[in-house]
């Protein structure tokens, strides 16, 4: 199974890259899956209704969020009706949504997708590894699920990457979100879990980590705030990571880093072209 994986988009510059790039690539690599995380895609903080909808019609097929799942308030309701939208398995209780979806991909597998948050330097949630370890009891790669994906939006690369063992053999990918800014790491660990530590931000890399640089300077220079945190508009990256699965266990077979447009150096899955 071919499945694509986006990491956050960060305001209209980010959702831009989207529109631009997603569509084609879909098209073109013969995308089964595709992932799209979009906790930062409405004014760098949360997601609207809409914006879901710009996602799944450009080509998504899931869309994960993270820490700023709840920003913008109509999420907690809009969670609840449409399909294809998780927040972290970890948050509490009583929030609305869930922290998994089965999805069918173009090639009728089954695809579980998980989205969990990491605890280091971030607000104390449930354990991510025993919520992960729960979805991956009840539903077992090869067996319930083609492929599983864990999206882990956190901030340590050390969380990130025991995260990524804790899964190997048992997921198809993990990859970490949240720091916004591509690792290169990605690789295929010992017992076929493709992994990489952070699938960089789809947004404007001209900032701090997306966002305009002023205000992040001023906070870094002054301690002082004066402003609001507004997304950076210049032409953004779409950042990501493409795996390909085997279709009789579910585990990974290539891995390659996605970047298309923007200022990073573009990187494409060379093995679909
Ligand atoms: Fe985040």
């Amino acid at each position: 199974m071919r499945i694509l994986f986006v990491g956050d988009v960060v305001g209209r510059s980010g959702r831009n890259a989207i529109a631009e790039y997603l569509p084609d690539a879909k098209r073109d690599w013969k995308l089964d899956l595709v992932v799209v995380n979009g906790e930062n895609a409405a004014g760098g903080f949360g997601i609207t209704e809409a914006i879901y909808h710009e996602f799944i019609d450009a080509g998504a097929d899931v869309v994960t969020l993270g820490n700023h799942a709840w920003r913008q308030r109509e999420a907690l309701v809009f969670i609840e009706r449409v399909p294809a939208l998780i927040r972290p398995v970890n948050f509490p209780k009583n929030n609305p949504g869930k922290g998994a979806a089965m999805i069918e991909a173009a090639n009728g597998g089954r695809v579980l997708v998980i989205n969990a948050q990491g605890r280091v330097f971030m607000e104390p949630l449930n354990d991510p590894f025993a919520m992960v370890e729960r979805e991956l009891e009840a539903c077992k790669l090869g067996e319930g699920a083609d492929a599983i994906i864990v999206d882990f939006h956190a901030e340590a690369t050390s969380e990130k990457q025991a995260m990524g063992h804790f899964c190997d053999g048992r997921a198809s990918l993990v990859v970490g979100t949240h720091t916004h800014i591509p690792t290169s790491d990605y690789r295929i660990l010992g017992g076929g879990t493709a992994y990489m530590t952070d699938a960089g931000m789809t947004g404007d890399y001209n900032s701090v980590i997306g966002m305009d640089k002023e205000e992040p300077l001023t906070r870094f220079t002054t301690g002082l705030t004066t402003g609001r945190y507004e997304p950076a508009n210049g032409v953004a990256t779409l950042s990501g990571v493409a795996i390909e699965t085997d279709d009789a266990t579910g585990l990974a077979t290539r891995i390659a880093p996605v970047r298309l447009g923007g200022t990073l150096a573009p990187a494409k899955p060379d093995f679909w072209m």
